[in-house]
This record gives structure tokens, sequence and C-alpha cells, in this order.
């Protein structure tokens, strides 16, 4: 699976895993997404985030399939297509044939999670769980050893450009140590106002994917906005490194 493999040896929990930065289309100019896109491989971007949504599950409608299908022509990263959308199940054969390579389904939007997560991972995808800001870590208990990703909303989902909810960090430490005490090994994703101001804690939160839509592409300069995020969550991991470094030697 292109890219997936790498991302999966980047979980080695005895490492500071790298950080990847997956810039969220949707705050891009959707009559220009290619360039878009150029722009930010050029920044050094991991992943590209698409943001599908039905205007059922959230009060607003996006793109869908052949948006996909599109993008895979035009880069090789991962696309991560976030699944906003009623019966989701239904849509995941088309999603995996128009070339996505992590597919993220709401607990919120499904009762039938676990069978959703395992038909995106039968097609050799990246399977990620989301969970809304109102919904409990908890709620994906069942499917720890069952998803390779959980994505933590930092927004009520539907739209860009709103505030970082703060309840995300602590949901995001609360994965990392349940993903320790079961010896999962699923990717922690982030979702929603992630900016330069406050991408140090979430980092050190145990956040590993980080997706920004706003604080990317509203920028005079995406290439370099996705730069610099990318440095600041780097140098975040890096400290505390350091200072572990520093209090072993004396
Ligand atoms: C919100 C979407 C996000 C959104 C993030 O429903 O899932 O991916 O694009 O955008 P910003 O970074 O603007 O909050
Ligand atoms: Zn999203």
């Amino acid at each position: 699976m292109r890219g997936c493999a790498k991302m999966r040896m980047e979980t080695d929990e005895n490492v500071h895993p790298a950080v990847a930065i997956a810039p969220s289309i949707l705050a891009a100019n959707f009559a220009s997404l290619e360039e878009a896109i150029r722009a930010v491989e050029r920044g050094g971007a991991d992943i590209i985030h698409v943001d599908v949504m039905d205007g059922h599950f959230v009060p607003n409608i996006t793109v869908g399939v052949p948006v996909v299908a599109s993008l895979r022509k035009a880069t090789r990263l991962p696309l991560d297509v976030h699944l906003m959308i009623e019966n989701p199940e239904q849509y995941i054969e088309a999603f995996v044939e128009a070339g996505a390579d992590m597919i993220s389904v709401h607990q919120e939007s499904t009762p039938h999670l676990d069978r959703a997560l395992e038909m995106i991972r039968e097609r050799g995808r990246s399977a990620g769980a989301v969970i809304n800001p109102g919904t409990p870590v908890e709620a994906l208990s069942e499917v720890l050893d069952r998803v390779d990703h959980i994505l933590v909303m930092s927004v009520n989902p539907g739209f860009g450009g709103q505030s970082f909810i703060p309840n995300a960090l602590e949901k995001i430490q609360k994965l990392r140590k349940m993903r320790e005490r079961y010896n999962a090994n699923f990717r922690i994703e982030v979702d929603g106002g992630v900016d330069l101001g406050n991408v140090a804690q979430i980092v050190r939160a145990g956040a590993q994917i980080l997706v920004a839509g706003t604080s990317i592409f509203h920028t005079a300069d995406p290439a370099a906005a996705v730069h610099s995020l990318k440095q600041a969550a780097t140098e975040a991991l890096a400290q505390p490194l350091r200072a572990e470094r520093g209090a072993s030697k004396g």
C-alpha cells in the first residue's frame, strides 16, 4: 500500500515518531487543487487530507469519490479520506477504488463501526476511527486492536476555520495510555484548529498526524506554512529529549 508501510514503521514506541503533516484541502481553492497540492508537497507535506461531507452527518457538503480519483492522479502522497457521511460502509469500496490510502469513519456515523473498519482493513488500507469532541475515547475501547489510526476531532466536524477545543489534548493523552496498556499500535491523528500556536502542546500530548487546513491554505505561502508547522512540531518533540539527555549527563 502506497506510503502506509513506512508510516506504520514510524509508530515504534521506543522512538519519538516523526510527526506527519496532513494539509486539509477543504481550505484550499477548489478551482485549483493541483496547484494547492504542489505547494504543500514543496513544503514537505506527508499526507493529503480529504474531507468528505454529505450534508446529513454534518451540516455541509463537500467532495466525493471523483475528486479523490482525480487527486490520486495528481499526487503520490498518501490520501487520507475523512468520511463525515451517513452509511459510510456503503462507500468504502468506491473510495478504495478511487485510490484512498487511509479511510476514517466516525464512531457516531454507524452502528457497525467494527464492520466498517474491517472492510477497510481487508482491502489493505489504513483503517481509522474518528471521534467527535463530545464522544469519549472509551467509545473506541473495543476496536483499539482493529484500527490503524484514531482521529481525534478537535472541532465539531463540518467546517474549517474553527478554534481548537482543548479537551482533545486530554483525549490524545488517554489514547496514548490505552495504546500502551493494550499493546495496540494505532497512530493518533488530530483534526481541527491546528496552528503554530498550539502545535507544540498537541504533539507533546501524543498526536502523530496533524491535519491543518486554514493555518496552511489561508496564508500567503502554503509551502512555508507546512514547513513551519512541521518544524515547530519537530522542535517541540526534541525538547523533552534534550532535557532527558541533559538530566542523564548530570
Ligand atoms: C472539519 C474537517 C477538518 C478541517 C480542518 O470538519 O474535518 O479537516 O478541514 O480545518 P482547519 O484546520 O481550518 O480547522
Ligand atoms: Zn478532516
